[in-house]
């Protein structure tokens, strides 16, 4: 049997040891955590929405008309007016035929692939492709195989040689820990020539690329009634400041999703004011193009003044700004540094960034200041001045 003890133990050794901190009150750039006050670069609230008063008081108004929990799966009894409206909403935000909502992202990929692909198929990830499609392809029985990180040719190269009944392509959208993009229009060309689906995961791009922030697909110009392939999961705990997932596509393609996804169908269908809440929601990631113009410059500010440092910022034009430091414990010790100073951008360690590449994972909201990112910036420069000195 395992001894937990030495296996924490170790954890802690390699600078893998994972903690939690507790924040009170509730989220935006500035936290408050046992009494003292932090900035925060750690959020995926893009767009600084997660407490915003309209999609609050959607939520209390929702409270209200149905009571707190969905008491059974959306099969059975649990799908109410508010998760309908929420599904319409989303299908005509993306602009896609039909869509269905998760608990979460996590459920969503994993219920989406198991639905699409099983044993005898195939599907091919992106190498640095979420822990939950990763996690989704395994589940579903399917041969994975990987592709290298945002190469075409390489996809093109294992499509060529596959003969499955069924394909199936799963990526991010904009990468979780490295904040680029992939490249859509190529992938999804290269899928429908090849007879496979595309299975697009925009966590990070929804509400913040694309025309009024419809997400990653819009932004790469891509249609559904051109590519009839694709798939498009979103989730709705990050831009949209909320919490749950959707998946959209073909009318058909839904469907049978509904009919397949053992996360959908075996599991209580999230509360209807979370759904009624992501429906304000959706109106105001449409309205405020402000939130987005903001994103934007704040990122081009913080590139500008890390420019130069002995730690390589990715590139990125997305919310999502990495730091890569290399070493666990040096990342973990410039986190910490940081934290002293009252700022708070998380290290990211393997497992979940490949080994050697721990890095800051700076996130940047709408809601940051030009102050915040300066007060930021002037800590990494001293950091780094130190480091070297
Ligand atoms: C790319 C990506 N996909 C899926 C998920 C899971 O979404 P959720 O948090 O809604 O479970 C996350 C993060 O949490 C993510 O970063």
């Amino acid at each position: 049997m395992m001894d937990f003890d030495d296996a924490l133990a170790d954890l802690a050794s390699q600078g893998l040891l994972r903690t939690r901190l507790v924040v009170d009150g509730p989220q935006g750039p500035l936290l408050t955590v046992d009494g003292r006050g932090f900035l925060s670069f750690c959020s995926n609230d893009y767009l600084g929405l997660a407490n915003h008063p309209q999609i609050v008081a959607a939520a209390q108004d929702a409270l209200r008309d149905y009571g707190m929990g969905a008491a059974a799966s959306a099969l059975i009894s649990g799908h109410g007016a508010a998760h309908e409206r929420l599904e319409h909403d989303l299908a005509a935000f993306i602009g896609w035929p039909a869509a269905l909502s998760f608990s979460n992202g996590y459920m969503a990929n994993i219920g989406v692939i198991g639905a699409l692909v099983g044993a005898g198929d195939t599907v091919i990830v992106d190498r640095l492709s979420h822990a939950s499609l990763i996690d989704g392809a395994r589940l579903s029985g399917a041969s994975l195989k990987v592709f290298p990180h945002n190469d075409v040719a390489r996809l093109e190269q294992v499509l060529a040689r596959c003969s499955s009944p069924r394909k199936l392509v799963v990526t991010d959208a904009v990468f979780s820990m490295d904040g680029d993009v992939a490249p859509l229009a190529a992938l999804a060309d290269t899928c429908a020539r090849h007879g496979a689906w595309l299975l697009v995961d925009d966590a990070h791009g929804l509400g913040v690329l694309g025309p009024q922030g419809r997400g990653s697909l819009a932004h790469a110009g891509i249609t559904s009634s051109q590519a009839p392939h694709v798939l498009l999961m979103g989730t709705l705990g990050k831009a949209a400041g909320v919490a749950g997932a959707f998946v959209a596509g073909e009318r058909s393609a839904i469907a049978w999703i509904m009919q397949r996804a053992r996360t959908y169908m075996f599991t209580t269908a999230h509360p209807p004011a979370l759904a009624a809440a992501t429906s304000a929601s959706l109106n105001i990631i449409a309205r405020d193009d402000w939130r987005r113009a903001h994103l934007r410059a704040l990122a081009e500010q913080l590139r500008s003044k890390l420019a130069g440092l002995p730690w390589t910022l990715l590139p990125s034009d997305t919310a999502i700004q990495p730091l890569i430091v290399g070493d666990n414990h040096a990342a973990r010790g410039l986190m910490q540094r940081l934290r002293e100073q009252g700022l708070w951008v998380p290290a990211i360690c393997p497992p979940t960034v490949p080994k050697g590449s721990a890095r800051l994972r700076i996130s940047l909201s709408a809601l940051h200041t030009d102050e915040h990112i300066a007060r930021l910036a002037d800590a990494l420069v001293n950091a780094a001045r130190e480091s070297t000195a």
